[in-house]
């Protein structure tokens, strides 16, 4: 076990008696079992739901602990703001994101703030999500969602109910595989899931199993998954290694893999190693793709749980986007209720649910409790979006007129944090935001979804979540409203 004495905290897992002298007036939950910890009632499969269910309980500020690890968490508004405050507070690498490390190293997501490689590869790509590249994608985020269409055609011919989550995760993976490495996974040709996704599917579940087990017995109760995850870790290296090794004998576009390979930072003249661009190619084709195929199913979810929301959705699709054919990337941003119907599923379920952060120096968090250096706390997102203080008492009922203009401007700053927050928040937000308003556009404008009819939604959690078992079916279009009914809906109730 680690120093508890000492200005700076040791790397690893802290847990959190190291880091708050004062934890005990942190509430935790009353039964707590010697080793094993606050176990009682706790899923291993849904370490994040059992936390807000714990969080409910407890209030904005409260502690877990599971086999020696102690994990301080947040939720209250006014707390979760004083942690965006940058001059004292970072984001930490621990727990999940630092499990990934074996797989995506000092790659963006998971590099320590100390280590260089972070600024130069934010520096270098950062133009990547300006608006003139967003442009150039464009088009290429169109293409995909007509294969997507074309598939879902021939399952509404049918009569078969669509796999939402599987083909959410197809579309986005040839999304960012196509519009940032100029790859293409083929995803739509497959009838199962391509190797790169259950690998990718295997290195988070295991990251996040890894969190809830105690660490001195992982390797023995994980042997066999650890094998695994080996293998998954290999192939992923593998896919990667081959869609640079493609670029380096053609050229590309000027897509990010170019930027990867050809930028040099503009003040330090300095490049991305091959090592380090290999953790960004493999960064990027996770992150660019897994959380916003689950931010789309459940917008895709509620939608179909909704209909008077879609109905609204799909006249402003109408009205804004008329017989064009394929909308033009002006056209996209402009479809401002289907971006707050994404919004609301995002606060619902923010598939990034929660981020960590840690003090810059000893500092005191809400005048109460004592922070040594390096000590953090996770941001529980997915409940503070539904603090019933700043969202009132329905917070948990669906309602995209929660982000009218007037309603985000009257609510507090940082309630609303699904791309997390700082210097590491989310730098494909632009791109995601993009891409998912576009493609619910689409989808509205060609389809009815209808829910079948005994689905209640379940969440499964791998870091992030995803709507488990989620089928839709697709019927045609009814005719459109006439502009009477076009007038904004009552309260959509859950
Ligand atoms: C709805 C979709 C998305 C959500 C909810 C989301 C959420 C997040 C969150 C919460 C963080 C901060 C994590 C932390 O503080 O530890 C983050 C970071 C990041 N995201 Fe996203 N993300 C999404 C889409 C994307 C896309 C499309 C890309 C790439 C094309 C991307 C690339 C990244 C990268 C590289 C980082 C690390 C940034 C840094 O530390 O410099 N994300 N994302």
């Amino acid at each position: 076990m680690a120093e508890t004495t000492g200005a700076v905290l040791p790397k690893g897992f802290r847990s959190a008696e190291l880091g708050w002298p004062e934890l005990h007036r942190i509430p935790r939950p009353p039964y707590r079992l010697p080793l094993v910890g606050d176990v009682i009632g706790a899923n291993v499969r849904s370490p994040l739901q059992d936390s807000m269910r714990f969080g409910r309980r407890l209030g904005p500020i409260f502690r877990r602990k599971g086999f020696g690890k102690e994990i301080v968490f947040v939720w209250g508004a006014e707390l979760a703001a004083e942690l965006a405050d940058e001059t004292r507070f970072a984001k930490h690498v621990g727990l999940g994101v630092a499990n990934l490390r074996p797989v995506a190293g000092d790659g963006l997501f998971t590099a320590y703030n100390h280590e260089p490689n972070w600024q130069l590869a934010h520096d270098v790509l950062a133009p990547g999500f300006s608006r003139e590249a967003m442009e150039g994608y464009h088009p290429m985020m169109l293409a995909v969602a007509e294969r997507l269409m074309d598939r879902w055609d021939g399952e509404r011919a049918a009569g078969r109910a669509v796999d939402v989550p599987g083909d959410m995760t197809k579309l986005t993976l040839e999304t960012i595989a196509r519009t940032g490495f100029g790859h293409d996974f083929g995803s739509f040709e497959r009838s199962r899931p391509h190797p790169f996704v259950t690998a990718m599917v295997g290195t988070l579940t295991y990251a996040q199993r890894l969190n809830v087990l105690p660490a001195p017995l992982a390797p023995v109760l994980l042997r066999e998954a650890t094998r695994r995850n080996e293998a998954h870790m290999a192939y992923l290296n593998q896919t990667v290694d081959a869609v640079v090794a493609a670029r380096r004998h053609s050229s590309g576009e000027g897509d990010l893999l170019d930027r990867m390979l050809e930028t040099a930072h503009p003040d330090t003249g300095e490049r991305l190693t091959p090592e380090n661009i290999r953790r960004q190619v493999i960064t990027f084709l996770i992150a660019g793709h897994e959380t916003t195929s689950g931010a789309l199913s459940f917008a895709l979810h509620y939608l179909a749980q909704h209909p008077d929301v879609a109905a609204r959705a799909r006249a402003e699709v109408d009205r804004v986007w008329g017989d064009t054919p394929l909308p033009a990337y002006d056209q996209v941003a402009k479809l401002r209720y289907v971006r707050r119907v994404l919004d609301e599923s995002l606060r619902l379920w923010p598939t990034a649910p929660a981020f960590a952060r840690e003090a810059r120096e000893d500092t005191v968090l809400g005048g109460v409790h004592p922070m040594r250096t390096g000590a953090w706390t996770l941001v529980l997102t997915a409940l503070l979006h539904r603090n019933p203080e700043v969202w009132g008492a329905d917070a948990e009922e669906f309602d995209p007129d929660r982000f009218d203009p007037g309603a985000v401007r009257s609510r507090a700053a940082h309630t609303f944090k699904p791309f997390g927050t700082g210097a590491r928040a989310c730098i494909g937000r632009q791109f995601a935001l993009h891409e998912a308003t576009l493609v619910l556009g689409l989808l509205l404008r060609r389809y009815e979804l209808r829910p079948e009819p005994d689905y209640r939604l379940r969440v499964a959690e791998r870091l992030t979540l995803m709507p488990e078992g989620l089928r839709l079916h697709l019927d045609d279009r009814a005719p459109a409203p006439d502009p009477v009914s076009l007038r904004p809906v009552a309260r959509a109730g859950d």
